[in-house]
């Protein structure tokens, strides 16, 4: 068995160094202070405690510098962050003048700052604080959150740790539609390593065209954004909701700049087939190598009598430019 201690002759030291043994992911506690300016702190304390109603609770310590924020609000956020924050962890969890200088935030429900790159997050009003110890429990009642497929950030024993493969089968069938990227820039594109051993299109949670794509890890890549435009819309059966791919072109100086993590170049011509993990998404990459050469292409969209496809040509073109013509 390993070391154990007496009641009475706790060590704070060796406590903390305990607990830290309980693997947990990572949160942003969000909220506004009585100015209205916004408040945040790293916090791994979170645990959910109800479905109905629908309440998680955060320990926030009282000599951290946004406790008085924190033990005045009539609401918080709570953001999970994924496996590419662990820099967002380390700013919250300091004693930064301007932590939101560095993240995206905005208002969901109640006011809290949500960040909106996070894994996953919760936006509550306070139901309840409860004095404990050093600590209070802040317990809040959803009243709006949103979430991503991206991998958690884990944390245990004081270092950030990766979670391999979080997704059950089937999970992603109860969410949106997944945004795929085909970006192409010069005669190559750009696919993701699936840490499965094969090669999958970037993902994102935006699908707006423009100058701007960040991607579900976080990173931010710069496009040419008059030539993105929707290429393919598709199941794969029985495992997700549906993709939606657009193609779009990286800018100069992303296409120069480092990659992203775990992302890589193919040349359009030597593209890896044998390791893209479905059916569905090899036929569209070969389709998509077919058709640029002549730079004409086809919008796919499946449906129950085997898909359909519209040709366009390779130059989209602004809406008010085709509007005037
Ligand atoms: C991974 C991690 C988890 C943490 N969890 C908590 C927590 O649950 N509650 C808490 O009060 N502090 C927690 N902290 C410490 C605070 O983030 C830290 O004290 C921070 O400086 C508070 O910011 P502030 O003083 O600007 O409010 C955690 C820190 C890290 C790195």
């Amino acid at each position: 068995m390993a070391d154990t201690v007496a009641q009475g002759m706790i060590d704070p030291i060796a406590l903390r160094r305990a607990f830290g043994t309980f693997v947990t992911g990572v949160t942003v506690i969000t909220t506004r202070d009585s100015d209205g300016n916004p408040r945040g702190m790293t916090a791994n304390s979170f645990t959910s405690v109800s479905l109905d109603p629908p309440l998680l609770l955060v320990c926030v310590g009282k000599s951290a510098a946004s406790f008085p924020a924190f033990n005045e609000t009539q609401s918080f956020a709570v953001n999970f962050l994924h496996e590419g924050q662990a820099d967002v962890s380390s700013v919250f969890a300091s004693k930064a003048a301007d932590k939101f200088q560095s993240v995206n935030h905005d208002r969901a429900h109640t006011g809290a700052p949500v960040l909106t790159d996070s894994l996953t997050w919760f936006d509550c009003a306070v139901y309840n604080r409860i004095e404990a110890g050093d600590h209070i429990i802040l317990i809040g009642q959803v009243q709006a959150f949103g979430t991503s497929p991206s991998a958690p950030l884990g944390f245990c024993r004081g270092r950030y740790a990766s979670v391999k493969d979080p997704l059950p089968a089937g999970w992603l069938a109860s969410q949106d539609m997944i945004i795929g990227y085909l970006v192409e820039a010069g005669d190559r594109i750009l696919l993701r390593d699936d840490r499965k051993g094969g090669w999958v299109l970037p993902t994102a949670r935006r699908r707006k065209a423009d100058s701007k794509l960040v991607l579900d890890g976080g990173e931010a890549l710069s496009l040419v954004p008059e030539n993105t435009f929707l290429y393919s819309v598709f199941d794969v059966a029985d495992s997700d909701p549906g993709y939606l791919i657009y193609r779009a072109e990286l800018s100069r100086a992303s296409a120069q700049g480092p990659l992203p993590d775990g992302h890589a170049f193919f040349a359009v011509d030597a593209l890896p087939y044998d390791q893209v993990a479905t059916h569905e998404l090899r036929a569209m990459l070969r389709r998509y190598a077919r058709e640029r050469q002549d730079k004409r292409f086809g919008i796919y969209m499946d449906s129950g009598d085997g898909g359909r496809v519209a040709m366009i040509d390779g130059q989209s073109q602004s809406w008010t430019q085709a509007a005037s013509e």
